[in-house]
């Protein structure tokens, strides 16, 4: 065999394991987040595209989130790799460290200026990678000073659709292509808190979110990328429903004259006056023996497994959690309950233990990196750093850096034994095996359509 001829084969190994050229020379991965989608929610005969996109995915039957189960905290932890306790983000209401209110602020993502998100990262480890991050929670703060190539902050109105034009554009950006991209889509979790699970309006959104995946896979088709984009769906949390009669009123053990609450659903942070520690906690604990509704921790009382308690931003606070199906009075309850009865009062929530099952998260991942119909064991959302940091080959984090708490191992189930792997396929370079290389190139023609 004449080496014209590997060098013909080679080149067309490389052809096809890169079809679209005018996209980045990078793997490319496009990470999507539906908030509160629970995996449940996947059926046939409600969400038809995302039942059969799970045939051409690898997908655990759930993925284990972070407590508390809120949408900042587990979106950061995506980000980072990290437990709540060390990218202090413990949850979407908290206090500053004036003791204020504060809410998606840059402090509040900013415990440690040697957190590094993966979209920072991905372009901290140069060769013209360009990060895009479409309204991801605490993506448009810059992270040791810098921000993606390409960003757009929150903005409800804008249509779904508009999104993944964008998104798709950032990735066929002449000058700066996109290799990695997040997107974050609010629902159904907004309409989900308004009317609880089980509604026809939080339905309306599931098929929505059916629908967009859709379009997203069209889309994918269009620009011919779909033997080159590898895609991911996920989301942060499930959801709950809790009606009138499983409200808990704290006012009723403990008042603004001994402490400051900052509290959503389930999930209050408590701020004792001073001196007044031992007494707010023998009050609330007294509640909570009495009524057996939520549960009140001192800061080293929290779960170790929760992994939320070594933090400062706790110090000197109480904690109390709802028991799963209540939830304490909260400004957002008030409003709902004004556009309804307490009989009819059925609001979602979540914020849960998270090892309860409705809180779980879900994950399918597709696209040539993956593997297909395949079902894996359940993972932890720490985990996804992992995976990303090492399908997209990521340099090595500063010495400075902190270091993620996931791990690859759960998760490289989900990897396709592919031709032009690092892992060294047939096609990899300086392989002379020509004709398993052109078999693989065969099938991976045979194969090319791969979401179905
Ligand atoms: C949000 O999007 C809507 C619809 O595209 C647009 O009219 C509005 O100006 C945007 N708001 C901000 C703050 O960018
Ligand atoms: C404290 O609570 C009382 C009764 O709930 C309320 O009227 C008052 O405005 C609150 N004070 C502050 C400072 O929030
Ligand atoms: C404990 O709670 C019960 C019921 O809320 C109340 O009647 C009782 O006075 C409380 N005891 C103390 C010591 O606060
Ligand atoms: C905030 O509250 C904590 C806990 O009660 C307290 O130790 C700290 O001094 C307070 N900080 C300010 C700025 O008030
Ligand atoms: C997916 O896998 C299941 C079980 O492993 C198998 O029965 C089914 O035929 C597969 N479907 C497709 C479309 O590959
Ligand atoms: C998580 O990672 C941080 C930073 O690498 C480390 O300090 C911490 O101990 C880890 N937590 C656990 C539970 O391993
Ligand atoms: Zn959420």
């Amino acid at each position: 065999m004449t080496l014209s001829i590997v060098a013909a084969v080679a080149a067309l190994c490389a052809i096809l394991a890169d079809p679209a050229i005018s996209v980045t020379s990078h793997p490319l991965l496009l990470v999507v987040s539906f908030d509160g989608f629970h995996p449940d929610y996947v059926r046939p005969d409600v969400t038809p595209h995302l039942a059969r996109f799970r045939l051409a995915s690898a997908s655990p039957p759930y993925m284990r989130n972070v407590f508390p189960t809120k949408t900042f905290v587990n979106h950061f932890t995506v980000a980072t790799g990290l437990y709540p306790e060390t990218h202090g983000v413990l949850d979407n209401y908290m206090f500053d460290r004036h003791n204020r209110s504060m809410h998606y602020t840059y402090e509040q993502f900013h415990y440690n200026e040697n957190v590094v998100p993966i979209w920072t990262q991905n372009e901290n480890s140069g060769g013209g990678r360009h990060s895009g991050v479409m309204m991801w929670p605490g993506s448009e703060f810059p992270y040791q000073g810098k921000t993606s190539t390409h960003v757009a902050v929150y903005n409800y109105s804008t249509p779904w659709s508009s999104r993944v034009d964008t998104v798709i554009s950032w990735i066929k950006d002449d000058k700066k292509p996109a290799n990695l991209v997040f997107a974050y889509f609010e629902e159904p979790d907004n309409t989900g808190h308004v009317f609880g699970v089980g509604s026809h309006e939080i339905k309306n959104q599931i098929v929505r979110v059916d629908t967009t995946v859709k379009y997203i896979v069209e889309r994918i088709k269009e620009e011919n990328l779909e033997n080159k984009i590898n895609l991911i769906l996920l989301s942060d949390h499930g959801m709950d429903t809790v009606t009138y009669d499983r409200i808990i009123y704290l006012d009723n053990y403990i008042s603004n004259k001994t402490c400051k609450v900052e509290v959503t659903g389930p999930n209050a942070f408590i701020n004792p006056n001073p001196g007044k520690y031992d007494e707010v906690y023998s009050n609330l604990k007294n509640a909570s023996k009495t009524h057996g509704t939520f549960d009140v921790f001192k800061k080293e009382q929290l779960l170790d497994r929760w992994h939320m308690k070594n933090t400062d931003r706790l110090n000197g606070l109480l904690y109390v959690l709802a028991k799963p199906g209540y939830a304490f009075w909260d400004e957002y309850f008030k409003d709902l309950l004004k556009h309804t009865t307490k009989e009819k009062f059925k609001a979602g929530t979540h914020g849960y233990d998270n090892e309860e099952p409705p809180m779980r998260a879900f994950f399918m991942a597709s696209g040539p990196l993956f593997k297909r119909n395949f079902t894996a064991q359940p993972f932890d959302n720490v985990d996804i750093y992992p995976l990303i940091s090492h399908v997209m080959d990521l340099k090595q984090l500063a010495s400075n850096a902190v270091r993620p708490n996931g791990t690859v191992a759960a998760v490289e189930q989900l990897l396709a034994e592919r031709p032009g792997s690092r892992a060294g396929g047939p096609c990899a370079k300086g392989s002379l095996s020509v004709v398993a290389c052109v078999a693989s190139a065969a099938m991976t023609l045979r194969t090319a359509s791969r979401y179905l």
